[in-house]
């Protein structure tokens, strides 16, 4: 399969380090893009841009454009006034779940706090029973639709937790449930164990106990069956203390799972320093992080990524987005999209709230949700920007005059065609 893409308007987040086998090394493409640095866009005006099977083969300037030579396979898309993207990356979603929750988003209307919903077994502890009560085929169904519907709404890659099961059969459950849908849809997906979401209601009394059982028994299964390429924790208050998040990471590690954790989205909770400590990848929520951990995070490999969804939709205090951007850090954005906190996973959406509420330029907004977040879900060598020998995952807007018109249009679906690893997966409206 190849595709031409030509007459694009302008050619979003292009990387011009064009040597696939050099990604990562000093001399090309950047893997994260931190501080200053997160305002400039790169971009291409009057672009062509090529795709043979499920790679990124070329592109450039129309003017530079050597024209056709072979047909053969060919499927050629005008894209006179349209916008070409990098596919969104979102680097944190808990998109396999069973029912959802809107009894408790009217509770919450109703004057219930989250941590109050939780306090009276709903919450998490609520999707836990319905998931429980799911087979693996009826999750199958549900997680596929909504991964379609991400992929219509530009996302290319995205990571799953589990944390929904919090037994051994249950945690496997989820787990396998993730890696079939790695085969069934194109979509890039990275596996999370999230076994630490909350403490089961039977081990309420001995918390050490169902620690032990993560440790002893979830984790070597996982690893046997190479489940899951991440650990996460959900270091908050009623959940996980910083040492617990220390312990199961530490073990996770020891099993070959890359750390992340669920830090300072409640209260100040101590998980950004754990993640440092650790080595996290990404720590993800941030609401109260202060300015200790700010620094803590400048000498350190861990991406700091927001997830503004949650914090909308439980209304909480905003991350401080900018001021860690002009402390010179990267930042990366994600859906979080889960029944409780975020039953979104629009990431167009959430880039408008990067620009509106957090006062990230649309420059900013966008790195964070491509480059930054691929980063944060291991996989900024192979996606999150235009760039060749890169997976073909990019999307076609509609007609729009720039790149700002997406944050800008906040809840329009302005995304005319995506292409997932070279295949055209939607072509809406053409
Ligand atoms: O990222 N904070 C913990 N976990 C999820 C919420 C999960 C839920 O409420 O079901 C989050 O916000
Ligand atoms: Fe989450």
């Amino acid at each position: 399969m190849r595709i031409l893409i030509k007459n694009i308007k302008q050619l979003v987040q292009v990387d011009f380090l064009q040597n696939p086998d050099s990604f990562g090394t000093e001399q090309t493409s950047k893997l994260k893009i931190a501080g200053k640095d997160m305002k400039n866009l790169s971009c291409l005006d009057d672009a062509w841009l090529a795709i043979e099977n499920d790679k990124i083969a070329g592109f450039g300037k129309m003017d530079d454009w050597e024209g056709i030579a072979d047909w053969s396979k060919l499927t050629v898309i005008d894209a006179t006034d349209k916008l070409v993207f990098p596919c969104w990356c979102d680097s944190h979603t808990h998109i396999v779940y069973a029912g959802n929750r809107e009894s408790e988003f009217v509770d919450r209307i109703n004057g219930l706090s989250y941590e109050q919903i939780f306090e009276r077994g709903g919450g998490i502890l609520n999707s836990v029973k319905r998931l429980q009560e799911a087979s693996e085929e009826e999750l199958v169904e549900s997680t596929l639709k909504r991964l379609n519907e991400i992929a219509l709404q530009g996302t290319g890659a995205v990571e799953i937790k589990s944390g929904y099961g919090l037994s051994v059969e249950s945690e496997l459950k989820m787990l396998r449930v993730i890696k079939k849908l790695k085969n069934l849809t194109p979509l890039t997906i990275k596996a999370t164990f999230l076994g630490a979401h909350a403490i089961p209601k039977e081990y309420q009394l001995s918390r050490q106990k169902y620690i032990d059982l993560i440790i002893n028994e979830m984790m070597p299964k996982i690893a046997e069956e190479k489940l899951a390429d991440y650990c996460d924790v959900f270091c908050e208050k009623n959940y996980f203390t910083r040492e617990e998040t220390i312990e199961i990471l530490t073990a996770a590690k020891k099993h070959g799972m890359i750390p992340k954790v669920h830090a300072e989205q409640l209260t100040h909770s101590g998980g950004v320093l754990a993640g440092i400590e650790v080595g996290a990848i990404s720590v993800d929520h941030l609401e109260f992080i202060g300015d200790n951990e700010i620094e803590a995070l400048k000498n350190s490999e861990t991406m700091p990524t927001i997830l503004p969804g949650a914090a909308f939709f439980l209304n909480l205090p905003f991350p401080p987005a900018r001021k860690m951007i002009d402390a010179g850090l990267p930042l990366a954005v994600a859906s979080d999209y889960n029944p409780g906190s975020s039953p979104s996973g629009n990431m167009n959406l959430m880039i408008s709230f990067c620009c509106i509420q957090y006062k990230m330029t649309p420059e900013e907004a966008i790195n964070a949700a491509t480059i930054n977040s691929a980063y944060a879900m291991g996989v900024s060598k192979t996606h999150g920007s235009i760039a060749i020998g890169k997976q073909a995952n990019v999307f076609i807007t509609k007609e729009i005059p720039n790149y700002s018109f997406i944050p800008y249009s906040y809840g329009s679906n302005l995304i005319e065609t995506v292409i997932i690893n070279g295949q055209l997966t939607m072509n809406n409206g053409q």
